[in-house]
């Protein structure tokens, strides 16, 4: 067995770490910390984890050394705590923004402040297995990709490869779960504000928008433009993307484009039916799995082509994107832990 520990494990992406881990079979939880539940049991944290483990919440102080070292950390307090991070494991998967864009001055520009620790972004991949599989086996450090991020560039970045998309400006809206805001609770969380609500924010100028420029660009950032609405659901991204495409292309074009990019991924599924009620990606399907979801339609008339895209934002989003990369990296079938579908009707 590989060991692992998770700092930040009292927030939610930690608790779906933890959640997975408990049902790996080649990894066991070395050490799991929170500053607020140490010394409590994981249970007081993630009740539905109740009766699985005798572990409790430890201080980040009280780290020892393990084989994986995943942190869930409010971004900016990885990389300011990188120097006491970085020896504790061979390999460290990273969940927060700190480490995803190469660029420091793009960093600077996004996040209002220069990059705590610049000189350790070139160690770090791009944790997307879909798009950088090879360099993920290969790494010590992995920044997993953010959840608005994968959604976009999973249902853009067939597009992007086969040149399909690029040319032309990307629009890219995404509808956003109450959990990405992590567990702290906020004004805009509170249940009167947030239960209901279909609240628009960050149109332009998301954060994210860096990292999907980044990944989908060839060399140089690709345009893309993101905009964020918040909805209902507490669990699920949902990006609905508008390429306008120089090259005329036909339907026989789209399917071709997506089943080869995809075919032999594990964990994105095309989904697009003529019939049903389930024609085109629904968050609601994936909540707990892994799973990202991505479809299409072409506008005959307009060149448009319009794709739609649905993750978890805690697991494909962050968690279940981390344990695939774990895998990966640990030299392992990059399914395990992660083979489970989600509920229906939920
Ligand atoms: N939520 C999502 O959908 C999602 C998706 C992708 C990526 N992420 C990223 O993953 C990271 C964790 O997200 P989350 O949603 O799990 O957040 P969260 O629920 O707010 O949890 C954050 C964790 O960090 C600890 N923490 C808070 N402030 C800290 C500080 N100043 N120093 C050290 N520890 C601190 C908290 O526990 P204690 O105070 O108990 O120590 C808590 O365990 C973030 O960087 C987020 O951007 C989140």
């Amino acid at each position: 067995m590989w060991s692992a520990s998770v700092v930040g494990a009292s927030g939610y992406a930690g608790g779906e770490l933890l959640r997975l881990l408990l049902g790996h079979e080649s990894v066991s939880i070395h050490q799991a910390t929170s500053e607020s539940f140490a010394g409590k049991p994981l249970a007081r944290a993630h009740p539905h984890l109740r009766g699985l483990t005798d572990l409790r919440f430890e201080s980040a102080e009280a780290l020892t050394p393990a084989d994986v070292l995943f942190c869930c950390l409010p971004h900016g307090v990885a990389a300011a705590k990188w120097s006491s991070l970085a020896p504790l494991a061979e390999r460290i998967v990273d969940l927060s923004s700190d480490f995803r864009l190469r660029d420091p001055s793009v960093y600077q520009r996004y996040y209002g402040r220069p990059h705590p620790a610049p000189e350790v972004l070139e160690k770090f991949v791009y944790g997307v297995p879909e798009l950088h599989r090879d360099a993920i086996r290969e790494a010590r450090f992995v920044a997993c990709g953010g959840c608005n991020a994968t959604a976009a560039i999973l249902g853009l970045y067939p597009l992007f490869r086969a040149g399909l998309a690029g040319e032309e400006r990307t629009v890219i809206e995404v509808k956003a779960g109450s959990s990405e805001a992590g567990r702290k609770a906020t004004p805009s969380s509170h249940h009167p504000e947030r239960s209901g609500a279909v609240r628009s924010f960050a149109l332009t100028g998301h954060r994210h928008t860096a990292e999907i420029a980044q990944a989908l660009g060839n060399g140089r950032p690709a345009e893309v433009h993101l905009s964020l609405t918040a909805v209902e659901m507490v669990r699920g991204a949902a990006a609905t993307s508008h390429v306008f495409s120089k090259e005329r292309v036909t339907e026989v074009d789209l399917w071709r484009t997506y089943r080869e990019a995809y075919r032999e991924e594990p964990f994105v599924r095309i989904v697009k039916e003529r019939q049903g009620t389930h024609r085109y990606p629904d968050p609601k399907l994936l909540a707990g799995t892994n799973f990202a979801d991505v479809g299409f339609e072409l506008d005959q008339d307009s060149g448009r082509i319009v794709v739609v895209s649905a993750i978890d934002n805690l697991m494909k989003g962050a968690s279940g994107q981390a344990v695939q990369c774990m895998n990966l990296m640990l030299g392992l079938d990059e399914t395990t832990g992660l083979r489970f579908t989600g509920l229906h009707p939920l």
